[in-house]
């Protein structure tokens, strides 16, 4: 049984096999076609802590694939409520369905719900450790809009610490040649070692002028022990029109989004902004993943 918990359990074939299938995937959605591969089954949609683009794409995916979806996007509303535990939840659940989609705020979720899931699991993201179908959405989008993943510079911008994107990403790319990151953090939120692969450098300062892509992330109150240290950093980087005119003209800007003020709403029409564009491959590269733990026998 395949589950997708980390990327890193995907080497650099894994991951060009997958972006190749979700390639052709977007060529189905584009012309509206509905694939016949999950016909008859069912994927459990667990999110114990809020979403929109993962909950949704996947949802969406399902759906172009001809399957149907079960779950929960409030856990307040099952017997979690009722101290049951996420394990048990898991367990029952998979019984229930063919494959499960499932985000939790506790790092190492997605890892216990593989140890007791009768179903593929994917991690649609756990706390702050690793959401790793983001990271193939990402880098699906790099590959269409850069039209490579090797030599690359990558400027990582805001909530270094926390930001289980950025980690899931810095560990993807360990795969790939000639990749530079710049981190860019404030000190308090400072990529941890354990992502500091490869070539790279450290700085407090928005210096995006020799970036390929700038990938910016929000500060994200829910993470902080301490909510008057998230007052003081909430603000602290924000992208405008006149920061783009500093960027390459070639260069594009990436964010997982939801965007709470970092980028000014006034860069979206600048054709390198393609942040809604990487929420749309969501679906294509989800599609893909789910064909891949899920579609055996069609
Ligand atoms: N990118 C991402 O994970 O967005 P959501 O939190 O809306 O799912």
């Amino acid at each position: 049984m395949k589950h997708v918990i980390s990327i890193e359990d995907f080497s650099r074939k894994d991951l060009d096999s997958l972006l190749a299938e979700a390639d052709k995937m977007l060529s189905f959605v584009k012309k509206g076609k509905q694939l016949d591969i999950m016909k008859g089954k069912i994927m459990g949609a667990l999110f114990f802590e809020a979403s929109t683009r993962t909950r949704l794409s996947f949802e969406s995916a399902m759906h172009r694939l001809s399957g149907s979806v079960i779950g929960f996007a409030e856990p307040a509303s099952t017997s979690l409520a009722k101290s049951e535990t996420i394990a048990d939840t898991v367990k029952t659940i998979s019984q229930y369905c063919d494959v499960i989609a499932m985000r939790s705020p506790f790092p190492g979720a997605a890892k216990l719900a593989s140890e007791v899931s009768r179903v593929p699991i994917i991690n649609g993201g756990d706390g702050s450790r690793e959401h790793p179908t983001q990271t193939m959405l990402d880098m699906f989008t790099i590959k269409k809009e850069k039209g490579r993943l090797d030599d690359l510079h990558i400027a990582l911008v805001g909530d270094l610490k926390y930001g289980r994107t950025v980690h899931s990403l810095c560990k993807a790319f360990q795969n790939y040649k000639k990749i530079r990151f710049t981190f860019i953090s404030p000190k308090e939120l400072a990529i941890p070692n354990e992502y500091k692969i490869g070539e790279y450098r450290e700085t407090n300062k928005l210096e995006l002028e020799d970036a390929d892509v700038v990938y910016m992330t929000r500060i994200q109150k829910e993470r902080f022990p301490d909510q008057t240290e998230y007052e003081k950093l909430k603000n602290i980087y924000r992208i405008t029109p006149e920061t783009m005119k500093t960027m390459k003209k070639d260069a594009i800007i990436m964010h997982p989004l939801p965007r709470v003020g970092e980028i000014d709403w006034h860069c979206d029409s600048d054709p390198r902004a393609v942040y809604f564009k990487q929420a749309f491959y969501g679906v294509p590269t989800r599609m893909a993943i789910i064909k891949m733990v899920a579609g055996g026998g069609n």
